[in-house]
């Protein structure tokens, strides 16, 4: 390998507060460590076009308190044809670029392994809401988005009560079921439903349902992940089989954004360090994660074929937390 001089960092999928910090701590790291930085817009399909952009101490200033990715991010389907990526690798070494930080998911990180193939060193960084990327146990915005998703059931829960009425709220995550999990937990929710483990019994649900309200509850919150979704169908049929009323809320976008917590700040700086310190190494094609309390880092390949399974004391707890 070339000596490392210059390195280029871009965010890619679905965007989460902490990414500012996480550019911020690549592109201060680098420059601390002597090298140059460019910060590659929207994605992937900005890298494509040429988007690049040269980053400087001060273009990162004021931005660890923002959520969402000041270098914009985009998916690009097109990326999975080797042609484009071949295209994309062109350009990197066009740019003098030696080293990518890409900060993103599971997409994401396939997408880096490609280019690391065709000789650019790659370092992927875990960023998204979801929690869902298995070879790390802190993913960057889980934190902000769980504490916006939890604040947001706190109000539904004061105006359910007040009505004496059931609320089915439905939090992100696509198919897994971190944000729902947590906000159960956190929330004290009646009911959660997971992609990992609801058995589509819903008469189970509107039994639970009419069993606290006989016993004087005065709401009921379900906690409904996006990979079951279907909130608004559902509340009608309970509302039809409880006769208590019902609504839903699909809490969306909200969780997405806003200002990052102290962990996701905190975290988010500590991988963009990493990256840096991996490139300077001479390691490519590796993720950085947070496995049992310690910063570690994986081949790609080690760490897409991992798995990851929602732990079933934690999905346990949530029923036992119920009365
Ligand atoms: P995430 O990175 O959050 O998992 P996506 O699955 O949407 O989000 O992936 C983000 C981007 O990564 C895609 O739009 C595409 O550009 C790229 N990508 C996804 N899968 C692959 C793949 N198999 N090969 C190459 N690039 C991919
Ligand atoms: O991956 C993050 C996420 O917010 C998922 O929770 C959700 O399924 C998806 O992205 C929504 O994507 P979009 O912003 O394209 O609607």
């Amino acid at each position: 390998m070339g000596k490392m001089e210059t390195i280029a960092v871009l965010t890619s999928g679905g965007d989460a507060p902490g990414m500012n910090a996480c550019i911020r701590s690549v592109v201060r790291t680098a420059l601390t460590k002597g090298l140059k930085v460019k910060g590659i817009r929207r994605g992937y399909a900005g890298l494509l076009k040429e988007e690049i952009i040269d980053m400087d101490g001060h273009s990162v200033s004021d931005i660890i308190d923002r959520g969402g990715t000041i270098l914009y991010t985009a998916r690009c389907l097109e990326f999975k044809q080797p042609e484009i990526q071949q295209k994309a690798a062109d350009i990197l070494k066009k740019h003098g670029i030696d080293g990518l930080v890409v900060i993103g998911g599971d997409g994401s990180f396939a997408g880096a392994r490609q280019l690391a193939n065709l000789g650019i060193n790659t370092i992927g960084l875990p960023g998204t809401i979801d929690l869902d990327i298995a070879c790390t146990d802190y993913t960057i915005g889980f934190d902000t988005a769980v504490n916006t998703a939890m604040q947001c059931v706190d109000k539904i829960r004061d105006t359910s009560t007040s009505h004496e009425r059931v609320s089915i709220i439905e939090v992100m995550g696509r198919s897994a079921g971190y944000i729902a999990l947590w906000c159960g937990i956190a929330n004290g929710a009646e009911d959660v439903l997971l992609p990992e483990t609801y058995d589509h019994n819903e008469q189970k649900l509107i039994d639970h349902i009419n069993v606290l309200r006989a016993q004087g509850k005065k709401h009921h919150i379900v906690i409904n992940a996006e990979g079951i979704g279907d909130s608004a169908n559902m509340a009608k049929r309970i509302e039809a089989a409880t006769g208590i009323e019902t609504r839903s809320t699909i809490l969306g976008h909200i969780q997405r954004g806003g200002c990052p917590t102290a962990i996701d700040r905190y975290y988010a700086s500590i991988f963009g360090a990493k990256a840096v310190d991996l490139l300077l190494e001479g390691k490519s094609k590796r993720v950085v994660g947070y496995k049992n309390g310690e910063f570690v880092d994986y081949d790609i390949n080690e760490a897409l074929a991992m798995t990851k399974t929602i732990d079933q004391y934690e999905v346990d707890l949530a029923k036992w937390l119920v009365r």
